[in-house]
């Protein structure tokens, strides 16, 4: 099952670096994403036109990106500019060229418009999704780390997952869920512009809102750090909000303490999804907390994929069969609800 005409995140910006080209398996298809010398990206079939090489196997040079097999070379736009074997002197063929996918580069990520029926005007797209609020990438207020993880599930049931807070207590009980109230209902939820939201703030007993407080501070062994005032009002807040079509992004907030975790999780095809993270916080900025960081958001996507990976049926029923719905899911029924607009409306096929 797949959204049409919306943009996915597909890849981390920093994963694909002037002058390389790699696979990329999107849908059940494959492609090949490839920056130029210049820094532009583009995304093209993974299969040359002249008799068929993978394209994610070639070198990116001055002349574009050259096939492994016999050098022909294509430009960013998709043009094959040179065939080596037969000099200047003789034309290229029109139908040389790779028609390449809509893309663009925001918030980290590489973007691609996918509409399989080619009905889309390239030149008359919608704008990217507004994801956010994330720290720009020089705010040196925050430091921030990335990473990968591919998960044998479907795009969907990762997303409601990223969606769902109630399982922190039970999936996360070994890290931050341990002190995660077992009521998580939100205080605000919305849905509207192909997006969902939700917030949820700690019980007003103040002592419960600062051991949640001490608790993430423990968990970044932090709780001892001058200027934090262990018993403070400080009111916790999550917000997740999740942007069609591929990124959640939840945001834990004490105070001053903030973590925030944005994921692109790109359907791979035969339900398998690759889940791209970028994780900003904004304390123990030093580099030298980064393995430990790094450390823990590995364990918690763990844990979450470790039950994610059972779920039955695999692809969610979008009519409400199979699974058991209630109020406290209630941002699994507003994206359910979004996806039966999306498939009435004949874009998620
Ligand atoms: S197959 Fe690509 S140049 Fe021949
Ligand atoms: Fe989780």
């Amino acid at each position: 099952m797949q959204l049409i005409r919306a943009w996915y995140a597909v890849e981390l910006s920093s994963a694909v670096s002037e002058g390389s080209v790699q696979k990329l398996h999107f849908h059940g298809e494959v492609f090949a994403i490839w920056r130029s010398l210049d820094g532009k990206v583009s995304i093209v079939p993974d299969r040359c036109p002249h008799k068929g090489a993978s394209l994610s196997a070639g070198n990116v040079g001055e002349q574009g990106l050259s096939c492994p097999y016999h050098g022909w070379c294509f430009q960013s736009d998709g043009d094959c500019a040179k065939i080596p074997a037969q000099g200047d002197d003789n034309p290229i063929p029109r139908r040389a060229t790779l028609g390449g996918l809509p893309c663009r580069e925001q918030y980290g990520y590489i973007w691609i418009w996918w509409d399989p029926t080619g009905q889309s005007a390239a030149d008359d797209l919608p704008a990217l999704p507004g994801v956010g609020p994330i720290p720009e990438s020089d705010d040196s207020g925050w430091r921030s780390l990335e990473g990968t993880v591919v998960w044998q599930a479907h795009w969907l049931r990762v997303l409601e997952a990223f969606m769902d807070l109630t399982h922190a207590p039970f999936v996360h009980s070994g890290s931050f869920g341990a002190m995660a109230p077992d009521q998580l209902m939100p205080v605000d939820q919305w849905c509207r512009d192909d997006s969902v939201y939700e917030r949820v703030i700690a019980p007003r007993d103040r002592h419960y809102r600062a051991d949640q407080g001490r608790g993430l501070r423990a968990w970044f062994n932090q709780a001892d750090e001058k200027g934090v005032d262990q018993e403070s009002d400080d009111a916790g807040e999550q917000h997740i909000q999740l942007w069609l079509a591929n990124v959640s992004l939840v945001r834990v907030v004490f105070g001053d303490f903030q973590i925030s975790l944005m994921t692109a999780h790109v359907p791979m095809g035969d339900g398998t999804t690759r889940n791209l993270w970028r994780h900003f916080r904004s304390f123990l900025r030093s580099p030298l907390a980064d393995g430990n960081a790094r450390g823990r958001v590995d364990r918690f996507m763990a844990e979450d994929q470790r039950t994610v990976e059972t779920l039955t049926p695999a692809m969610p029923d979008l009519d409400g069969h199979g699974d058991l719905l209630v109020a406290s899911d209630v941002s699994t029924l507003a994206l359910r609800r979004m996806l039966r607009q999306k498939r009435n409306d004949g874009l998620l096929i």
